[in-house]
């Protein structure tokens, strides 16, 4: 892409051309994006086992990694320096990692601590026996891996905004999983939750919790933040006094981080949505809940996101086949209600695949 295909000045500018919803090539090439940070796991993780395959992100970028919380937490590679036997198949819990096809053992922190039958080999063992350590980012009580380098994010500023949540405390609710199969190109799903001007027309009882009028949009290096009102009386924050919403009735912030993490802040707790790439047609959508308060999760802008999900799936599903169209190819921004869709739209533009 070149940064002029999405012009700077939102009012004069037209959308991704369709050839990146549905050509291969196109989604190939998209696939660099996906070796910057990605949200690993929640601290609460780890409660139930301290050594834990990251699948998702195999499903992402392709390489195989494990979070492993010892005395410090670490992110490695999984795959055995031996022969490359994947080493964790599933969360368990352990003391060391050792390999299941010819015993190699390892330290939690990745260093090789055993290997049978190797007392003759010579220059053994080197550090490329140790298993690869990847970059590790902790914000906020949730986890960020990234396989190619450690790149700027906006952690800071955002915590500035949303630190007042103590997300570090909240608890993992395996209920609240979801793995959702979507016939439509990851760009568009990313697209349509980065505008809330639709929530009139597609979503109505989210609409019945939300103030339209008060939705806003703000854009930043590295993501999008929108920001919910809730209806007079209905479920919202307690904001902390000097904090820049005081005074508001918020009832989600909807964080989006570059280029496919959603994390939604309810009253409630957490509920974060990691899209993965399947194909130019398909994505898979991850659903993760972590708990601060149950008693509101029946209520407010939190309570129907299954509800919300289907909808936005349905759509999005119908855009995807709208794709094809000979009679379509890009289209206009909302100067007022599109700032996000454009935002992320230029910063793909600026990435030159
Ligand atoms: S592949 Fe792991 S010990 Fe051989
Ligand atoms: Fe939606």
């Amino acid at each position: 892409m070149s940064e002029s295909l999405i012009d700077e000045d939102i009012r004069k500018a037209r959308t991704l051309p369709s050839r990146y919803y549905t050509e291969q090539d196109e989604f190939d090439r998209l696939k660099a994006v996906f070796t910057g940070w990605q949200f690993a796991a929640h601290v609460s993780e780890f409660e139930a086992h301290n050594i834990r395959p990251l699948d998702h992100l195999e499903a992402i970028n392709g390489e195989s990694l494990l979070l492993v919380s010892g005395s410090e937490t670490f992110c490695l590679s999984n795959v055995c320096t031996h022969r490359g036997m994947r080493l964790a198949l599933e969360p368990c819990t352990k003391k060391t990692l050792q390999c299941r096809y010819h015993g190699r053992t390892f330290s939690l922190d990745g260093t090789l601590r055993h290997m049978p039958e190797f007392e003759q080999a010579i220059g053994f063992p080197s550090g490329a026996d140790n298993l690869r350590r990847f970059p590790l980012k902790r914000w906020m009580g949730l986890h960020f891996t990234a396989v190619e380098g450690e790149p700027k994010a906006p952690w800071e500023m955002l915590e500035q905004r949303l630190g007042f949540l103590d997300v570090a405390s909240y608890t993992y609710d395996p209920g609240r999983n979801r793995d959702h199969g979507v016939e439509a190109n990851w760009l568009l799903y990313v697209d349509n939750y980065l505008e809330g001007f639709h929530i009139p027309y597609v979503h109505p009882e989210l609409n019945q919790a939300l103030d339209y009028a008060g939705y806003t949009t703000e854009t930043f290096d590295g993501g999008v933040l929108q920001i919910g009102k809730a209806v007079e009386g209905d479920v919202a924050f307690d904001l902390p006094a000097g904090h820049p919403d005081e005074g508001q009735d918020i009832a989600a912030y909807y964080l989006w981080l570059f280029p496919n993490m959603m994390f939604n802040f309810y009253p409630w707790g957490l509920s974060v949505n990691v899209v993965i790439p399947v194909s130019p047609t398909q994505c898979r959508v991850l659903y993760r809940g972590y708990v601060k308060d149950a008693n509101l999760a029946g209520q407010g802008a939190g309570s129907v996101l299954d509800t919300v999900e289907d909808q936005d799936q349905w759509v999005i599903e119908e855009v995807q086949r709208g794709m094809t169209s000979r009679a379509y190819d890009r289209g206009r921004y909302s100067p007022t209600q599109e700032q996000g869709v454009h935002h992320f739209h230029r910063m793909l533009s600026r990435l030159h695949l």
